[in-house]
């Protein structure tokens, strides 16, 4: 069959828990969404309402064809208080593993996707380096609860993003990094020293980013101590960054500070998670705008499937990993792109696998269309669109394109 990839690699779509579950109120995020003159464009509110829908969510993706969801528990469910793990929430995300397994989908479980319990993040977030401990205290006893029934444990989404957000916002600055003023705000309203006020996606990822590293280490082992059985590895946001002339030096730079230390820190992990949809191209001084004519998406990326290729070459090599594409994707209202991204991604893959490199599966972000963080509700990741009001789910053309690139295991048909 044209286009045909290995017997056994895995076919899914992923989503994070905050981002659908809805009325995630002991996370940090949460206020800071709720705050007048927030950052983010509208509160999460009720999301996608699946904390309650998962069960006909997962069904609908059995029957699109998928064989995988990749999801987020959420640790301001699990421990809402640092003296306290709700024995209901690990119950319900039993309920969630099981109805993955009852139809025929492996679980893919994130134990981080950017929101941490409010508590947490006031007592220093992960720029305390208490972060290691508590985060891999969570781990361990959520892993105790459900770790026979995950397929492939995520500790952390994106350790390098945070970085990523911090090299950029030095680059615009001109600057140290400093922590938005909004976000002081909230954390003085909060009765919290916005000094060490530190969520995931806006802490100085300076002082971060080790105590990311010490946390997915150590909670790697502390989920393998739990006898669970599944590869255990960390995600990470895979730029393609492409030097313009006079740009080399710095390219060189960022991709060593984003991509190249985390790579070497995962050095003989079971896989890693490769998340890209864009490239980001550089010059002397910085980053530069996408080039003149170039198709631009929802979120102002360029439309630039081929920098999946490219993530996975350079992540497979530096890290000698086996890889895991957990999340591609393009935020659009118009799923012809949706369908045109994915399969140009997709051609991308096979040329991986043709040359040898260990591609496991692909993971589409997102399975609905959710809550796009500071974007709000506005851009349109999902193969599944969602009436918020009525939360009904309608499954696009891309949901059963790709569904159906599963069921064969294969770009196309025979021609
Ligand atoms: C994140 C998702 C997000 C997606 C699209 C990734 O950085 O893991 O939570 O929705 O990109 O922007």
């Amino acid at each position: 069959m044209a286009g045909q990839f290995p017997e056994g690699f895995i076919w899914g779509t992923a989503t994070a828990a905050h981002q659908v579950e809805g009325g995630n109120t002991a996370s940090d995020f949460w206020p800071l969404e709720m705050a007048a003159n927030s950052i983010f464009a509208e509160p999460s509110g009720d999301a996608c309402d699946h904390y309650h829908l998962y069960d006909s969510d997962i069904g609908l993706l059995k029957r699109l064809g998928f064989g995988a969801y990749r999801f987020s528990i959420e640790w301001a469910r699990i421990q809402p208080e640092e003296k306290f793990f709700s024995g209901a929430a690990l119950d319900h995300y039993r309920r969630v593993l099981g109805s993955c397994l009852t139809h025929g989908i492996v679980p893919i479980v994130t134990f981080h996707h950017f929101t941490s319990p409010l508590w947490f993040t006031r007592d220093g977030g992960w720029a305390d380096a208490a972060c290691v401990d508590r985060f891999a205290r969570y781990c361990e006893r959520s892993a105790k609860a459900l770790g026979d029934l995950i397929g492939y444990a995520c500790t952390i989404n994106e350790a390098n993003l945070p970085m990523m957000v911090t090299r950029y916002t030095e680059l615009a600055r001109r600057g140290p990094y400093r922590m938005s003023k909004r976000v002081a705000e909230v954390a003085a309203a909060l009765g919290a020293d916005p000094a060490r006020f530190a969520p995931f996606l806006f802490s100085d990822a300076n002082r971060t980013t080790p105590n990311f590293i010490a946390a997915h280490k150590k909670a790697a082992a502390a989920i393998k101590s739990t006898g669970c059985k599944a590869p255990v590895g960390i995600t990470l946001a895979t730029q393609d960054l492409h030097a313009a002339p006079g740009g080399e030096a710095l390219t060189q730079k960022l991709d060593h500070d984003i991509n190249g230390r985390f790579f070497e820190a995962v050095r003989g992990d079971d896989f890693l998670g490769v998340q890209t949809y864009s490239r980001t191209r550089i010059g002397e001084h910085g980053l530069l705008p996408v080039p003149p004519g170039a198709e631009v998406t929802q979120m102002g990326y360029e439309f630039f499937p081929e920098g999946l290729e490219a993530t996975i070459r350079s992540a497979a090599k530096q890290s000698g990993c086996p890889i895991l594409v957990t999340e591609n994707g393009i935020g659009t209202e118009d799923d012809t792109r949706r369908i045109a991204y994915t399969e140009r991604a997709l051609q991308g893959v096979l040329r991986c696998l043709a040359d040898g490199i260990d591609v496991r599966g692909y993971i589409h972000w997102s399975m609905l269309d959710n809550y796009e963080w500071r974007e709000g509700y506005r851009p349109k990741f999902g193969l599944i669109a969602v009436d918020r009001a009525t939360q009904l789910r309608t499954p696009k053309p891309s949901a059963f394109w790709l569904g159906a690139v599963a069921k064969r295991n294969a770009l196309a048909p025979d021609a």
